[in-house]
């Protein structure tokens, strides 16, 4: 397996489209598959993902949000192209409130999304495909000098493979902007693994 950054070519391409369908939780406000694409494609950053193949095969994917941007950040404009001008500022307004909640703390970096392919799912068949993917944002993040690494999750599948990377539940503080974020989560939690120190600078 191999697990890096994701550059230009087929399979930047393969894994932008994927993401690009995304958020399918929020399809009543987004639209289907082809709408989030048409909505989220042309922005893509694939500098905001990691990648895992396998014998070149796409085996997963996980996108991380710091400096301001995540995979995509999709703005009013593009939202009045797709869904035209009531509907689309409608939607973006709501999504930009939604979005808000998927950012790191100062100082931190989040992952915003983790997908791994269905044939390569479960670290207990031999690979392990999500652990690597979440070392690999642990190692990413640090290197880029952040302090900690956030994530917002609600299945138990994904849970268990964030707390197996060593995530932990976030405690803010009373009154904070992140405090505020999490009550209004539903049942999404916030967890977070705090990067070392002595690795944050230089490392490799
Ligand atoms: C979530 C996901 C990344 C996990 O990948 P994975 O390779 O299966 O990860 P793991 O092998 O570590 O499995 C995680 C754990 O979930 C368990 N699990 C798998 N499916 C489950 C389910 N439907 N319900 C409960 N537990 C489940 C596994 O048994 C494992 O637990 P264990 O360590 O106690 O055995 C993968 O399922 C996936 O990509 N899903 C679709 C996208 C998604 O939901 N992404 C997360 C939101 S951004």
């Amino acid at each position: 397996m191999v697990v890096g950054p994701l550059t230009p070519g087929p399979l930047a391409d393969q894994v932008l489209d994927l993401a690009a369908t995304g958020r399918a939780g929020l399809a009543a406000l987004l639209g289907d598959a082809a709408g989030r694409h048409a909505l989220f494609r042309p922005g893509m950053r694939a500098d905001r993902f990691l990648v895992a193949t396998v014998g070149g095969e796409l085996a997963g994917y996980l996108s991380l949000k710091h400096a301001g941007r995540g995979p995509f950040a999709p703005g009013p404009g593009d939202f009045i192209r797709c869904q035209g001008w009531r509907r689309g500022l409608h939607a973006w307004a709501v999504f930009s409130w939604i979005e808000a909640r998927t950012r790191p703390r100062p100082g931190g970096a989040y992952i915003y999304g983790l997908d791994v392919l269905k044939p390569w799912r479960g670290h207990k068949r031999g690979r392990d495909v999500g652990g690597a993917l979440m070392a690999a944002a642990v190692e990413a993040a640090t290197r880029l000098g952040y302090a900690s690494l956030d994530m917002e999750i609600r299945r138990p599948a994904i849970r268990a493979l964030v707390r197996r990377a060593g995530a932990v539940p976030v405690v803010a503080r009373p009154v904070s902007l992140t405090r505020l974020l999490m009550a209004t989560a539903g049942d999404y939690e916030r967890l977070t693994i705090t990067l070392s120190p002595e690795t944050r600078h230089g490392g490799a």
